[in-house]
């Protein structure tokens, strides 16, 4: 299985699965000398780890962060950084009734069909377990960008419709659920919490904003902002759309709602999503991640066995009831490890940057 490795110049390799030993990423292309805050990382991982609430999946895992390599004396030394999150908690016999059949909405069909062999204990690979290793990998992403002072922020929008109308990251902080909007809070609880009880799941959309970042951040004509962070989002589990600013409603307007008119100082709207051209134009960049609904549910569904016979699908276990909200913290890793990869890879598009570097060395 290739293609477990994402970015250019800061690049992580992800490895492990949701029944093994553990789960872990290597990542490269960290300059020297940045101070590696273990309580910052962990604190992250503590984000999105499971557990936390009855609106998450009731497997809980500690998520405890080991750092390997790559860092001597709480700073790096340039060289590739291990990180490694051990599994605790699997229940492998709550899969041994659905070892030879597919899940519907879950990656089990496709996976068998490719490989011919499948670890069916929590999905293995194609578990959301890996997205630990990405949280983990951008929490290094985020201390680089702190340096620079660029925050990157997240928080749930909507869930199963209901949608934040006021926007409050410091209040997303604090929601169990995440949630952008304390007025729609409680409603978007009673939502997952109807989904559950009926033994079903609900989907999501998180929001994703990059504050800060320069002007001039984003390759044209293949490696744009806007399509690096698709792409970025796009490879999370159960991640169906992306927009960026006011993506699909744009397609409704007319270039006289949709131009972002310029001032002196800033632009005086920013329906782009702080980007054009795929280069970051100042503005907040603003990124909406569309998550479906968790597909293991409780209920009998039809499917079929390795054998093509038609059968009943009835899950055990212990599953997100709405992905969109652990999922937003793997969606904000996902941005600041683009917005890192392309600062760096930045660096190297003007002489007088050439120079400056030149000049220290
Ligand atoms: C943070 C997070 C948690 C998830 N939790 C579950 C879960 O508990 N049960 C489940 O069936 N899918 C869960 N998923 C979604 C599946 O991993 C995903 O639907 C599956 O790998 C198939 O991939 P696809 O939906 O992208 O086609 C989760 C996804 C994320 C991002």
């Amino acid at each position: 299985m290739a293609f477990n490795s994402f970015g250019e110049i800061f690049s992580f390799s992800t490895f492990g699965e949701s029944h093994g030993s553990g789960v872990g990423c290597v990542v490269d292309g960290v300059p020297a000398g940045l101070r590696i805050d273990r309580e910052f990382i962990q604190s992250e991982l503590d984000r999105r780890k499971p557990g936390k609430s009855k609106y998450e999946t009731q497997r809980k895992e500690d998520d405890e962060v080991e750092i390997l390599s790559g860092v001597f004396e709480g700073v790096t030394t340039g060289t590739p950084i291990a990180l490694l999150i051990r599994n605790k908690n699997q229940k492998s016999k709550d899969y041994s009734n659905t070892k030879d059949l597919f899940r519907p909405g879950h990656a089990d069909f496709t996976y068998w069909h490719k490989y011919g062999i499948r670890d069916y204990r929590g999905g293995g690979r194609s578990s959301a377990r890996e997205t630990v290793a990405r949280v983990a990998a951008g929490a290094i992403a985020k201390l680089i960008l702190k340096e620079l002072e660029i925050e990157v922020l997240s928080g749930v929008y909507e869930i199963a419709g209901v949608k934040a109308k006021n926007l409050d990251f410091d209040f997303a902080k604090r929601s169990i659920i995440y949630s952008l909007d304390k007025r729609v809070e409680e409603k978007q609880k009673e939502m997952i919490e109807k989904a559950r009880n009926s033994h079903d799941s609900v989907g999501g959309v998180a929001l994703v904003k990059i504050k800060k970042l320069p002007i001039g951040i984003g390759e044209p004509i293949y490696k744009k902002l806007d399509n690096l962070l698709a792409s970025a989002m796009m490879s999370i589990n159960g991640v169906k759309a992306v927009e960026i600013g006011d993506g699909i409603e744009a397609s409704r307007l007319k270039g006289s709602q949709n131009n972002d008119e310029i001032s002196k100082e800033v632009f005086l709207s920013n329906h782009s999503g702080g980007i054009l051209g795929g280069i970051s134009n100042g503005e907040d960049v603003d990124i909406k991640v569309y998550f479906k609904p968790t597909p293991s549910i409780f209920q009998p569904q039809k499917t079929i066995d390795k054998d093509g016979n038609e059968v009943i699908c009835e899950l055990k276990g212990r599953h997100d009831p709405c992905i969109a909200i652990r999922g937003s913290v793997v969606a904000e890793a996902m941005a600041a490890i683009v917005a890192v990869d392309l600062l760096l890879l930045n660096m190297s598009r003007r002489v007088e940057n050439i120079k400056k570097i030149y000049e220290r060395l």
